[in-house]
């Protein structure tokens, strides 16, 4: 019997040595020392062994139990040591690694980026956007503009007219005079915005002076070509206050022109006519590309013609005839004065960014908006 159990310690010390993980030694555990074992079945079964045997063959059991339980204990927590520095060397996160590049994000249309540009010199110089309806009435679009009824200037822009059965009920109606519409509203009572400058009116009625609004938004006309398309978008200006010049529109545009195209620019204001300010000007900035001359390595400057000046917007007194129309709202045109000026937003982004075609903008070609990160 003493052998069989020195026999068990050899073979359990062997195992217990050979195990080659945690799970390993614990099945050595189960075989050498779990229920069903040979030395746990000795021990079990002293009691039956004639009296003499007993204390040797319990010692000697006993003895090598506590040993084998021993290499277990220690064979398990070493094992278990090695496996944890294992793993967290396997799933160790190096930080210093860089990181997955992150999912391309889209971006803003270089249209948008552009209106925003120009909101936010204006806001600088304390204008407040405001922004009006894009279906208008005749009468803010023409008539109070100065375009009365007839005025050969309303043919100047391509109007698209909206049914105004089309509308619907309980929308409020004005004719070309500015009076509510007492019999059905004829087919060109109301159309899509020629341009944003209707918003000067509203605003108008709607606050007394000082008043310094800048309008963006879309607009339309019956015009389809590479610098024009039936949708396009302006930003509209208007300041009125006391003894607003000339001088003021001059200053205000060259800090605009400065801010979007460079601080070395100049404007220059040409005389024009638009029915709605009197004096009217063209405002031209000064060529960004050849700085000003005509000139670039010796040839004519693509950008500028050869001219030295590109064309940006179209400005002016406001008309006293327009102060008419809100004489009641503290616009006595004996009193007040103001600029106006109004510029497209495409053609801005066109000149700064050298699109050689308006309608790029809208055709949405990746290729082409990629280029405005
Ligand atoms: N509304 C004009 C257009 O669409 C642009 C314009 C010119 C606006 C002169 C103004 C202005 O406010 O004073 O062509």
């Amino acid at each position: 019997m003493l052998d069989r159990i020195e026999r068990i310690r050899d073979e359990g010390r062997a195992a217990i040595a050979a195990a080659a993980d945690a799970a390993a030694v614990e099945e050595a555990r189960v075989r050498y020392l779990g229920r069903k074992a040979e030395l746990t079945t000795i021990l079990r079964g002293i009691g039956e062994l004639p009296a003499a045997e007993r204390g040797p063959v319990g010692k000697a059991g006993n003895e090598v139990r506590r040993e084998l339980e021993g290499l277990v204990e220690e064979a398990a927590a070493r094992h278990e040591r090695s496996e944890l520095d294992r793993r967290l060397a396997a799933e160790a996160i190096d930080v210093t690694l860089p990181g997955t590049p992150p999912v391309r994000l889209g971006h803003l249309h270089p249209l948008t980026r552009t209106r925003r540009e120009i909101e936010d010199i204006f806001i600088g110089l304390g204008y407040r956007i405001a922004e009006g309806p894009e279906v208008e009435h005749d009468y803010y679009n023409f008539t109070a503009l100065n375009h009365p009824p007839g005025h050969p200037a309303r043919m100047l822009q391509d109007t698209f007219y909206v049914d105004p059965a089309s509308l619907g009920d309980g929308v409020e109606l004005y004719g070309s005079d500015g009076a509510p519409l007492t019999a059905p509203p004829g087919p060109r009572d109301v159309l899509l915005r020629t341009h944003t400058s209707p918003m000067q009116v509203r605003a108008m009625e709607d606050a007394e002076p000082p008043i310094f609004i800048i309008v963006p938004g879309r607009v339309y006309r019956r015009d389809s070509d590479a610098t024009h398309t039936p949708m396009f978008s302006q930003v509209e200006g208007l300041a009125v206050g006391d003894g607003i010049t000339l001088a003021d529109l001059h200053g205000t545009l060259l800090t605009f022109a400065r801010a979007v195209f460079g601080e070395e620019r100049d404007v220059r204001i040409r005389p024009h006519f638009f029915p709605f300010t009197e004096p009217s000007v063209e405002v031209d900035v000064s060529c960004f590309r050849c700085g000003g001359s005509g000139e670039l390595d010796r040839e004519r400057c693509g950008l500028c013609k050869g001219t030295g000046w590109l064309e940006i917007l179209g400005a002016g007194m406001v008309d006293p005839n327009v102060f008419g129309f809100v004489r009641d709202r503290g616009y006595d045109p004996d009193h007040v004065q103001g600029f106006a000026f109004g510029m497209g937003i495409e053609r801005i982004a066109m000149l700064k960014h050298g699109v050689p075609d308006l309608r790029m903008f809208f055709e949405n070609d990746v290729r082409m908006l990629e280029q405005f990160r």
